[in-house]
């Protein structure tokens, strides 16, 4: 039987928050140096920027770019990244036992945002691990103040003379997470997070703010950090943070495909406890939510080899590198289907990361920058899914995980662009040996034309793209979707990603 939804624009689920297509910068192995920062390449510009990089950044279409970490956050010093490169400290970074030589800044970092246009926007995190309130509104004082004080006159002589207005900033990261330098129990960060929103929204009333959440569902506070993190912190505080990374383990790919299923779930979960806190608080006010970061990490493999063979504190070593596969990228797409679908409250969204870390786009040492699988799925739908987000209630074929039961072989959203009047669906076959046939009634959205089925498959599950074979797994273009009176009828290959544009 095919799968089947309708779409009516009558019924909607929210408008998409550019911000949904985030990324993220940190400290860590070569997302920075050799990734976008690398003077000496030969395809550096005069910040030692890599233009080819920069390229892919604005091909991929991200937009909020949340920075300087990650774990790496909670011991930074962020006076240590400012001023003359020359008189930067060098400095033990414990998180990942590397070496930060501070090369590269926050200076650096805005001007590599300044390149990649006008969407592009940061989102700066504040270290709530060794440090606290004072140093986190000395920091919004440099960036953001426009002149007359100490440290925005420091900026000024440091070259900065305007200000960088910085609007949007984390309140530390994955606070609740033993691994976490400087980690407290959701009583003491609640407190910290609540007197450092009051600080900073005493300079600035506007500032948005990010209070932490669970480093992921399956912590052992998950549920009771969020409420009481957000009772201390429910008017101060605009998003909480989530975050979710998924991987196959022991060869069950089946519910590997399926991880949507959970990411679902966490998010309808911190959802309601923020809405019952709200309740309770008896506020009208809604807290949203910033899922800062989200992807495919091959953690536990990464974590066994961290654990047996700690690194030696080397400069920009390469960690977390992990090659994406076609399902992979499967996988990717259906996570971003399912930011989609919670458009209505989930308004950040920042894949982590952007290069080279768990990355969409890899850079050899003075060799070439090519996408990864995952690049695609993302950068079809930054381009093609601005909009309103419309409901999908699908019927489909399942089939049967050891993870999450029975799981809908279809997972589908679609997004109405109200200026031109195309509905873009985006879709995923998780059936990894049928093909799938898909109906979509079509009322009232006006459109009569399918003007792309773009897919990305493979006969090979585990294709991959590589500095020997960068273009091995690209989108292509499908043959056989059409449109007939109102109804909408393609066929999905298996184990695909597609995006169908109607006109
Ligand atoms: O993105 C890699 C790491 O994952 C981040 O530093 C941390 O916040 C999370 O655990």
């Amino acid at each position: 039987a095919p799968a089947r939804f309708t779409l009516d624009p009558a019924f909607s689920v929210g408008t998409v928050d550019p911000r949904l297509f985030g990324s993220f910068v940190e400290h860590l192995g070569r997302c920075v140096y050799t990734g976008i920062y690398e003077p000496g390449h030969p395809a550096a510009d005069e910040a030692g920027l890599r233009t080819d990089v920069l390229e892919l950044v604005r091909e991929l279409g991200v937009t909020t770019i949340r920075y300087p970490g990650g774990n790496f956050v909670s011991g930074y010093k962020w006076e240590d990244s400012v001023g003359p490169v020359e008189s930067r400290p060098r400095r033990l970074d414990p998180a990942w036992r590397a070496t930060e030589t501070n090369a590269f800044g926050l200076s650096e970092f805005m001007g590599f945002l300044g390149k990649l246009g006008p969407e592009a926007e940061p989102m700066m995190a504040v270290n709530l691990g060794t440090r606290g309130t004072a140093e986190a509104i000395e920091l919004q004082e440099y960036a953001n103040h426009p002149a007359g004080t100490a440290l925005s006159d420091l900026r000024a002589a440091h070259g900065d003379k305007n200000p960088f207005g910085i609007g949007l900033w984390c309140l530390g990261n994955e606070m609740d997470g033993p691994w976490q330098i400087g980690h407290k129990n959701a009583e003491d960060y609640g407190k910290l997070a609540a007197a450092t929103a009051r600080a900073m929204r005493m300079i600035d009333k506007n500032v948005e703010l990010v209070a932490c959440g669970s480093s992921s569902q399956s912590m052992p506070t998950f549920g009771a950090w969020e409420a009481t993190v957000l009772e201390h912190t429910y008017d101060l505080v605009d998003y909480i943070s989530m975050h979710a990374y998924y991987e196959e383990l022991d060869g069950d790919r089946d519910s590997f495909l399926a991880s949507a299923v959970d990411m679902e779930a966490f998010i309808e979960n911190v959802v309601a406890t923020c809405d019952h806190v709200g309740a309770r608080l008896k506020s009208s006010k809604k807290i949203n939510i910033s899922f800062d970061e989200w992807n495919i990490w091959y953690n536990a493999r990464f974590q066994q080899d961290f654990d047996e063979n700690p690194p030696d504190w080397p400069e920009a070593p390469r960690q977390l590198e992990d090659s994406y596969s076609l399902t992979d990228a499967v996988v990717f797409g259906s996570l971003l289907i399912t930011l989609l679908r919670h458009a209505d409250r989930v308004r950040v969204a920042c894949l982590a990361q952007l290069v080279n870390v768990i990355a969409p786009i890899m850079t050899e040492p003075g060799g070439p920058a090519w996408r990864q699988t995952t690049f695609f799925p993302f950068a079809q739908a930054s381009r093609y899914g601005r909009g309103r987000v419309l409901q999908v209630e699908a019927e489909s074929p399942a089939y049967t995980t050891a993870k999450y039961g029975e799981v809908p072989l279809l997972h589908a959203t679609a997004v109405l662009d109200e200026q031109s009047g195309e509905v873009t669906v985006f879709a995923v076959n998780r059936s990894r040996t049928r093909a799938l046939p898909l109906e979509v009634a079509l009322h009232g959205t006006g459109v009569s034309e399918v003007v792309e089925h773009s897919v990305l498959a493979d006969q090979d599950p585990d294709a991959r793209n590589t500095l020997a074979e960068p273009d091995r797994v690209v989108p292509r273009p499908a043959e056989g979707a059409t449109v007939d009176g109102e109804l909408l009828r393609c066929e999905l290959p298996p184990l695909s990603w597609s995006m169908i544009r109607l006109a």
